[in-house]
């Protein structure tokens, strides 16, 4: 819990505009000079359904020549991509080989509370948690990471976290690319900030609690600004925020149009043209980019928009754009040339058959405000949802099976990702408007500037002992309790 002097430190800065957050450099002295690593790829089918994660403590070398402490799953940095199939079922071992307890979350995977690898389900030191994944939704791309309550932010920080991919056979059927590391590559995007000895620096200070912790340095699957080899035709881009809690600003520097195909829970309804892209923390998209004009481009990323002074980046702070990664294009493959007109129509969602309505309102318990209530909560710090912090022994939500219902999300503070285990939902509305086409598929994770109303549909059981979460993705906000726990019966 931060002192009441942090608080006024953190608001005081903040009111004078005085301390610039997250700014991105690049700490390597030459961009492009490493190729993107491609973690492994576990096809779970060609395996007998049965899959092996350990948890440890790895090392790695972010800076080159200067390897540090890390974590990874089967891996010393991040984890294998499991390809997983729709309607089959996938025995997972989970194994803690790190020196504090875990957990993992199938992020985006539709299961039972059991299985869903919560802040309930801990797997202690030398321990392996056996759940039955059922394979049963559209094909996506999902992830896995750590999920123990107050340790989630760092143990992402240090590298756990890996990509799933739910295949339904559309990839064949649309004629998408999918050679999984040739023109369907993993691009897990996270910042992070170095000591100047290489290590990672999470550092829990009042700045990081209140506006999530933020480094100066990009990261793309563990590496900082990489080159991508690929085929001169489209490319199949599977991006997923990873970072604790920036919002990435994505752009390719020729300003090229790209086309959206799929958002969190699956496919779109037809690709949406973009020239810019904002992902916000845990979120996905998968984009097919055109390099058939056989130019290197730089993906780039911008400041952070939704975050005002505190998202500012670049070395003089300026809101200059920073190089994420490159691409390019090479003859060696045959390429996929053509866009689909059309993907997967999304299931119907219909706002009329909502049984309920509720309203949840995001609070990072910023300053005046607080400071104010402090007197009577004596606490004068405040992070949560709806006044409450979250308590691992309270439900604070009882939903019904296969009933869907609209959640109204308010931001108070800053943007907040908002997220829903267990559950799809439909954007309805974002600030008042309709969402934007690349938001208007199902997902499990928006960010809320200032107020949203989702349709949720409740597909899953959870009970008491196994309830699902929902909360915020700034991984600080959730360790200090921005989250809640519903059942569903
Ligand atoms: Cu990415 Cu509670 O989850
Ligand atoms: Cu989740
Ligand atoms: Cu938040």
């Amino acid at each position: 819990m931060l002192t009441r002097r942090q608080v006024a430190i953190a608001c005081a800065a903040f009111a004078s505009g005085g301390l610039v957050g997250a700014r991105f450099g690049i700490s390597e002295p030459v961009p492009f000079s490493t190729y993107l690593p491609i973690p492994d790829l576990v096809d779970a089918a060609k395996q007998g359904n049965a899959v092996r994660l350990k948890a440890a403590i790895g090392r790695y070398a972010f800076l080159k020549g200067k390897p540090t402490q890390s974590y990874g799953y089967s891996a010393p940095i991040l984890g294998p991509v499991l390809r997983v199939r729709r309607g089959e079922n996938v025995e997972m071992a989970v194994e803690n080989a790190l020196d504090v307890p875990t957990t993992v979350h199938w992020h985006g995977l539709l299961g039972p509370g059991e299985t869903d690898g919560g802040p309930h389900q801990t797997i202690d030191h030398g321990r392996t948690w056996r759940p039955m994944l059922n394979i049963d939704q559209p094909a996506a791309t999902l992830w896995y990471h750590p999920h123990p309550h107050h340790d989630t932010g760092r143990q992402i920080y240090m590298g756990l976290a890996g990509m799933i991919v739910i295949d339904d056979g559309s990839d064949l059927r649309l004629g998408l690319p999918h050679r999984f590391g040739i023109d369907d590559l993993p691009i897990i995007l996270q910042d992070r900030a170095f000591g100047s000895d290489g290590a990672l620096k999470y550092e829990l200070d009042s700045l990081a609690v209140v506006y999530g912790a933020r480094g100066d340095t990009v990261i793309v699957n563990g590496a900082i600004a990489p080159v991508a080899k690929v085929p001169p035709g489209l490319v199949r881009l599977r991006l997923l925020n990873g970072a604790n809690a920036q919002n990435f600003e994505l752009r390719f520097r020729d300003q090229r149009t790209f086309h959206v195909i799929a958002s969190d829970a699956g496919f779109l309804a037809a690709p949406v043209p973009l020239t810019r892209l904002r992902i916000s923390p845990a979120e996905r998209f998968e984009l097919l980019v055109n390099f058939a004009d056989g130019k290197p481009v730089v993906l780039e990323t911008g400041p952070d928009e939704a975050m005002g002074i505190f998202g500012t980046i670049s070395d003089f702070g300026t809101d200059e754009y920073v190089p994420v990664m490159r691409f390019e294009p090479t003859a060696a493959v045959p390429p996929v040339k053509q866009l689909p007109r059309q993907l997967v129509e999304p299931t119907a969602a219909d706002p009329t058959r909502a049984v309920r309505r509720r309203l949840f309102t995001l609070d990072n318990g910023l300053c005046l405000r607080r400071m104010q209530a402090s007197a009577e909560t004596s606490k004068g710090y405040l992070i949560g949802i709806n006044g409450k912090t979250h308590d691992m022994g309270r439900i604070d939500v009882e939903t019904k099976l296969g009933t869907c219902e609209v959640w109204e999300i308010v931001s108070i503070g800053m943007p907040h990702p908002f997220h829903v285990h267990g559950a799809s939902f439909r954007v309805l509305s974002l600030n008042g408007a309709s969402p934007p086409d690349h938001l208007a598929g199902w997902k499990d994770v928006v960010l809320v500037e200032q107020r949203a109303e989702l349709l949720v549909a409740f597909n899953r059981p959870a009970t008491h002992e196994h309830p699902f979460m929902y909360h915020c993705h700034i991984l600080e906000h959730e360790d200090a309790g921005m989250m809640g726990q519903y059942v569903c019966a």
